[in-house]
């Protein structure tokens, strides 16, 4: 044959498909020697990691966007672009959990015990989504007894695969987080026509949530005869509910949760970008960043969803015993559909004003397009 011939790209040579096709052979390394439903079990798991791979890839791609200096207008949709795929992917493997159930408990009952500890809980590539996404350590949930990042670091020191995974966990550590790069963006929106570098800008973001806060007050004062329609609603517990929800709107607003310094200035600004672009979304120059916001909602969305159906899933195969990898199974499993890692984007929504009751639009003119 000659060379010319040899080198001929093909389907299989470049789907490296020897390589792939000869990977589901278990811990027995052979096909032959797995359980009747092994082979389904192992071919699923193994297309999510393939599915989280191209997941990081895209989170990255979006996150480098997003962390330049200057995010011009034109460079916004590549950010949703990426983002975008990965909510397809999330979305999709909600769909794949519907191929797992295919697995009867009593089937997987014959080779459940010879994995033991291996689990989902060791699955490093989810945990660096996790990571490169934003959510913090003392947000995980801590199980008595199982440690979520402990079920990787104990196994670092006993094989190679254990010591790599352990490895591409601390290096993602070392990486900027999309919630931290969405942060910075939010924090250069221009607020009623003023930018951070503007020498009066610090003042003109506190007269706009002072007058957004104003607003909100004279719409409780408003609704709260319509409460009344209530059928046994009482008028000083739902005074009491709506000032509770303004206070805690001055308190978000505001930082407070921050401590005083440049950290809470910086932590405030973003907040009111984030405000402001939800409340004035119309704005032609608001079009993508509102865009990017609502990206950024579907896909913590999705995950909370995929979560979800993860430990519905689960509850139909295992019920509530324990897990493989020892956590008490389906309740810590539900437990974690309560991470939320792009807090501020959830918490605006309560916060939210009707058009007619917004404040006056300030230098209308800037949020035009460029002509
Ligand atoms: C019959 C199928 C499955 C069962 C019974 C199952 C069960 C569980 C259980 C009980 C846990 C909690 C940790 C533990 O104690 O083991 C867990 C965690 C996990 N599983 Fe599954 N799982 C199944 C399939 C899958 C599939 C197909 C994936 C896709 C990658 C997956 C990904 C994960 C992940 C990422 C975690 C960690 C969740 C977290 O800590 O936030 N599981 N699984």
């Amino acid at each position: 044959m000659s060379d010319d011939a040899k080198s001929v790209p093909t389907y299989w040579d470049y789907l490296r498909l020897d390589q792939l096709l000869a990977l589901q052979g278990g811990l027995e390394g052979d096909d032959a020697q797995l359980q009747p439903d092994e082979l389904h079990f192992i071919i699923v798991h193994q297309a999510f990691e393939l599915w989280f791979k191209l997941v990081l890839r895209e989170l990255r791609l979006a996150r480098d966007h997003l962390a330049a200096p200057r995010l011009p207008e034109e460079k916004v949709p590549h950010v949703v672009h990426h983002l975008r795929r990965t909510n397809e992917i999330l979305r999709l493997g909600r769909d794949q959990f519907r191929i797992m159930e295919t697995l009867t408990p009593q089937d997987f009952l014959s080779f459940r015990d010879k994995l033991i500890p291996a689990s989902g809980f060791q699955s490093f590539q989810m945990r660096e989504i996790e990571i490169l996404l934003g959510l913090e350590e003392r947000q995980r949930i801590d199980e008595v007894g199982v440690k979520p990042m402990e079920a990787i670091r104990a196994l670092a020191e006993r094989s190679p695969a254990g010591e790599l995974a352990w490895k591409r966990i601390q290096a993602v550590r070392e990486e900027q987080t999309l919630r931290s790069c969405l942060q910075a963006w939010l924090y250069r929106t221009p607020i009623q026509g003023s930018s951070p570098e503007d020498e009066q800008d610090s003042e003109s973001v506190k007269a706009f949530l002072e007058d957004y806060l104003a607003a909100m007050e004279n719409l409780d004062a408003s609704r709260l005869g319509h409460f009344t329609r209530v059928p046994g609603a009482e008028e000083a517990t739902t005074r009491e509910r709506l000032q509770a929800n303004t206070k805690m709107a001055r308190s978000f607003l505001f930082a407070e949760d921050v401590a005083e310094g440049p950290e809470r200035e910086r932590v405030r600004r973003a907040r009111a970008g984030l405000l402001f672009i939800e409340s004035y979304r119309r704005l032609p120059l608001l079009a993508w960043p509102r865009v990017l916001v609502d990206t950024i909602v579907e896909l913590e969305e999705n995950l909370v969803l995929w979560r979800t159906r993860h430990a519905r899933m689960v509850e139909r195969v295992i019920g509530r015993r324990i897990g493989t990898g020892g956590s008490s199974g389906v309740d810590y499993l539900d437990a974690t559909t309560r991470y939320r890692i792009f807090t501020e984007l959830w918490t605006v929504r309560t916060l939210l004003l009707p058009r007619n009751a917004l404040p006056k639009l300030a230098h209308p003119e800037r949020y035009g397009f460029a002509s």
